[in-house]
């Protein structure tokens, strides 16, 4: 029985599984290397709180019950009483393996391990733990409290009994479970990444500018969001990771990515997170940098 969760990274990510968990009665530790990121994390999952009860989402009582189940550290041993612990943090190989090596002397012998990974081999995370068998991938969108979805992958050794645990706390949670098989990038980023490395290709190329290209798909594809600035609120290093991970796993030449998408990632322009991408977030409305 799934009670207490455990969750590393404090990112985008991790703050808004840690927030949508704590809603739902979970006890919550959030475990970050950097402690000003657990301080922005908590802060930021209190104004969006704020926000829900502003809406009438959720009752003012519910929002300082909900903080009050979230607690911070910066040690991954503070995750020893936790049932669930899901990795949320920066979509690296090498960092997910390490922090796998480093948590598993920690955790309760049945403890269930998943990752919030969007593009990286279940089976290949799960093999760097004890417990491949317990090991599973839950993949939230961001922002995790408005997406409804959470895709769920089981790796090779997944067993059925982690597997269940996952599409019920995925239920308790609000949220709806969509299963994919373990291939590079699952479903939703398998399809929605291409297409995210094509408008920068396009970018790239002169066909159009940020404005353009955001402009022409959000009214001629009635998208909701355009494709650049939905890389930025991403973060530009981790659709760059997801592409290098299509382009390596499926060994096909048309997941190359964009030279200029690895020039911005380059220059430390990440998008929204650091406050410029392929656009500028520095002024009252974002100003495209192109
Ligand atoms: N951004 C998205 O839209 C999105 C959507 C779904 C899934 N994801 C996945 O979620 C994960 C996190 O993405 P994000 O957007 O929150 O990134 P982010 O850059 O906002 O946050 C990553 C966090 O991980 C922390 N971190 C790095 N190394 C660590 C370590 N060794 N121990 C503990 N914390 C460490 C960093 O300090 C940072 O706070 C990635 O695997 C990403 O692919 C992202």
């Amino acid at each position: 029985m799934i009670e207490k969760i455990g969750i590393i990274g404090a990112g985008q990510m991790g703050s808004g599984i840690a927030h949508v968990s704590a809603v739902a009665g979970f006890q919550v530790k959030l475990v970050d290397v950097r402690e000003d990121q657990l301080t922005k994390a908590v802060g930021g999952i209190g104004r969006n709180l704020e926000r829900q009860v502003a809406k009438g989402k959720i009752a003012e009582a519910a929002k300082d019950a909900a903080l009050a189940r979230i607690a911070t550290a910066t040690d991954l041993s503070a995750l020893a009483d936790c049932d669930l612990v899901i990795e949320a943090a920066t979509e690296s190989e090498d960092v997910k393996r390490a922090i796998f090596k480093q948590l598993v002397p920690h955790l309760k012998a049945d403890a269930l391990v998943a990752t919030n990974t969007s593009s990286i081999s279940i089976t290949r995370l799960a093999a760097s733990t004890d417990r491949p068998h317990k090991f599973i991938g839950m993949h939230f969108m961001n922002p995790v409290p408005v997406m409804q979805l959470v895709e769920i992958i089981r790796g090779i050794a997944t067993d059925e009994e982690t597997f269940q645990a996952i599409k019920e706390l995925t239920a308790k949670l609000g949220k709806t479970a969509a299963i994919a098989e373990d291939f590079p990038a699952f479903i939703v980023n398998r399809i929605l990444l291409p297409m995210i490395n094509e408008a920068v290709y396009t970018l790239y190329e002169g066909v159009g500018t940020v404005e353009g290209i955001d402009t022409a798909m959000k009214l001629g594809a009635n998208h909701p969001m355009g494709p650049l600035e939905l890389a930025d609120f991403i973060g530009l290093d981790t659709c760059l990771s997801i592409m290098q991970v299509l382009y390596e796993g499926l060994a096909d030449s048309k997941y190359r990515p964009c030279p200029l998408l690895v020039k911005y990632v380059e220059a430390g322009w990440l998008g929204r997170k650091v406050g410029r991408g392929f656009y500028d977030y520095s002024g009252d409305v974002p100003r495209p940098t192109r």
